[in-house]
């Protein structure tokens, strides 16, 4: 099969959002534009400046993590919201692109805003904890990112225009990676994944769909801090998704 290198701005044209992103002063990457299966290793590697990204915790030298690499180069300088303006990182997500499982939060706090990396604070290392508690991933084996790519002014709750200015990224990031379950951590990545309005409390214990993937909801670690009480249901949930895991696994 042959294979043609194409930019990633090209690449991009086929589904990302990335008209108003302004180039990047960075040269491009280079982007196999090919239908091998994702996790074969490939022969040329999408690094060109000597350094991979920290996000990144698994080989660049794959389909998925060069289409990611590519689309975080797209969109890192986007200023399509106000939230362009006041953040100091653009905060895409970190983790294995060949993940199977996939952690959505809420948009970066000031620690993921200052690192440039999602989940890092207290509540991203009770996050670390929640995910390795369960014996089968370690935290680089999957995929995590949020809803909002930039910190809201004070740690508010996203607005709804931002959530439908973030969505196409989430969306193009789900696009890329295929997990075959998705976890939901609190109100606002359920709301906006599932585009409902329902709460965390109605939409736990149960199985819902996101584009054919399983899609799970639990508490956000950040509310487990303030509050104890739903240690037992995280768990229970994260039985849940370990199990599914498992079964599909077994198919
Ligand atoms: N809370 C989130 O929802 N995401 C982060 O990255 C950090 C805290």
């Amino acid at each position: 099969m042959g294979i043609r290198y194409v930019s990633a701005a090209t690449l991009a044209e086929t589904g990302a959002p990335v008209d108003a992103v302004p180039e990047k002063s960075r040269p491009p990457l280079p982007v196999l534009e090919d239908v091998r299966p994702a996790s074969k290793p490939l022969v040329s590697s999408p690094i060109v400046d000597g350094a991979k990204p920290q996000w990144l915790t698994a080989s660049p030298d794959t389909l998925r993590a060069m289409e990611l690499l590519a689309f975080d180069r797209d969109i890192c300088e986007c200023q399509n919201c106000p939230l362009g303006k006041t953040r100091k990182n653009f905060v895409f997500g970190t983790g294995n692109p060949e993940a199977e499982i996939l952690f959505v939060g809420e948009a970066p706090g000031a620690d993921e805003d200052a690192q440039g990396l999602p989940f890092v604070g207290r509540a991203g290392q009770l996050l670390t904890k929640i995910i390795e508690s369960t014996k089968t991933w370690k935290r680089g084996d999957v995929f995590i990112c949020n809803v909002l790519k930039c910190r809201p002014p004070g740690n508010r709750t996203p607005l709804p225009e931002e959530v439908e200015q973030c969505r196409p990224y989430l969306e193009e990031q789900i696009n890329i990676i295929k997990p075959k379950l998705i976890m939901a951590l609190g109100a606002s990545a359920a709301q906006a994944l599932l585009k409902t309005k329902d709460s965390v409390g109605k939409l736990r214990n149960k199985w819902h769909d996101y584009a054919g993937i399983p899609l799970r909801v639990t508490y956000h670690p950040a509310a487990l801090l303030r509050f104890d009480g739903y240690k037992k249901d995280v768990w229970e949930d994260m039985k849940e998704l370990t199990a599914k895991y498992t079964d599909l696994k077994g198919k």
